[in-house]
């Protein structure tokens, strides 16, 4: 087994057992209803350090709506909105830390910009998201990966703490020593990890530049990863270069001995910006088919 999968495999089994010492350690009995199954992973927070860094990773910014999927004590919630001027829902199967959380926003002075639910993630509303948090097992992980991929919007900036999605690979990735961790998970260490929500850009688009209408890109898309080409004039060009993130595409093809640089913007069923051909900057546009 390479030695990465089973570290992460590892980090898993030791989260789920430090539940049995955090809560008897606080003096703090877990109030699940028998209705919910805790198969996120049991408490364990989020060191302040780690959450300063999530925070920092997702470029997290005024006017933001963060969610933290397992909210646990509220920790990501309640420091983003200590530190901007955003919104944030937090959501648990754990009535007691809810009531906690939301207890700690009102004397914070935050709770009109703030709420935490008792609430399974997988019935939680992901769509005003802007930001996602999550400290979840592998498991949890795997199930998630495709609710979040077809449910937020293009742009969502999505942060993980120690746990990454099995097939959508990160955009970026830090880690970093941190004492504090080596009681929960037996290793001083923190893994974060990003994804930005891509739009959904497969299938086939008009194209048109140059005053020429008759080409079209043919797209194929694994999550922000594009391939395919461009066809002009029937002619087929593959992408040499392609890159989405959000919203923003960019892509690149060589015809003769130009290389067309094309940048743009999704809208839903449209694309529009700019191609770069030598030193002459187009305007060009695609409609989805
Ligand atoms: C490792 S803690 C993370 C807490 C917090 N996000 C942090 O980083 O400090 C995971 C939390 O997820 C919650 N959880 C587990 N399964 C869940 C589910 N299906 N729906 C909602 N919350 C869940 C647990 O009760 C626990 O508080």
């Amino acid at each position: 087994m390479h030695i990465y999968k089973f570290l992460y495999l590892l980090f898993g089994t030791l989260l789920s057992f430090c539940y049995v010492e955090v809560s008897s350690s606080a003096e703090r009995q877990p109030v699940v209803p028998p209705e919910y199954e805790r198969d996120g992973g049991p408490y364990v927070p989020t060191p302040n350090i780690v959450v300063d860094r999530m925070l920092s990773l997702a470029q997290v910014r005024a006017g933001d709506h963060l969610i933290d999927l397992g909210s646990g004590d509220g920790v990501i919630v309640i420091t983003a909105a200590t530190k901007y001027e955003l919104t944030a829902y937090g959501v648990d199967i754990d009535e007691e830390l809810i009531r906690l959380s939301n207890l700690r926003a009102k004397n914070l002075g935050i709770n009109q910009r703030v709420l935490f639910e008792v609430k399974d993630i997988f019935k939680t509303d992901l769509s005003k998201a802007s930001v996602v948090t999550l400290y979840l097992l592998p498991e949890m992980m795997e199930r998630l990966e495709s609710k979040l991929y077809s449910e937020l919007q293009p742009g969502t900036r999505i942060v993980s703490h120690d746990y990454f999605f099995p097939n959508w690979k990160h955009s970026a990735q830090v880690d970093f020593s941190i004492p504090e961790k080596e009681f929960i998970s037996g290793v001083p260490h923190a893994y974060l990890y990003l994804w930005v929500v891509p739009a959904k850009v497969v299938g086939n688009w008009a194209v048109q530049f140059n005053s020429n209408n008759h080409n079209r890109l043919r797209l194929s898309q694994n999550f922000q990863n594009l391939s395919g080409d461009l066809l002009i004039d029937g002619q087929s060009h593959p992408l040499i270069y392609s890159q989405l993130m959000g919203n923003q595409i960019k892509f690149e093809v060589v015809v003769g001995a130009d290389r067309l640089q094309f940048s743009g913007n999704v809208e839903g069923e449209k694309i529009s910006g700019e191609l770069l051909r030598g030193n002459l900057v187009l305007p060009w546009f695609a409609q989805r088919q």
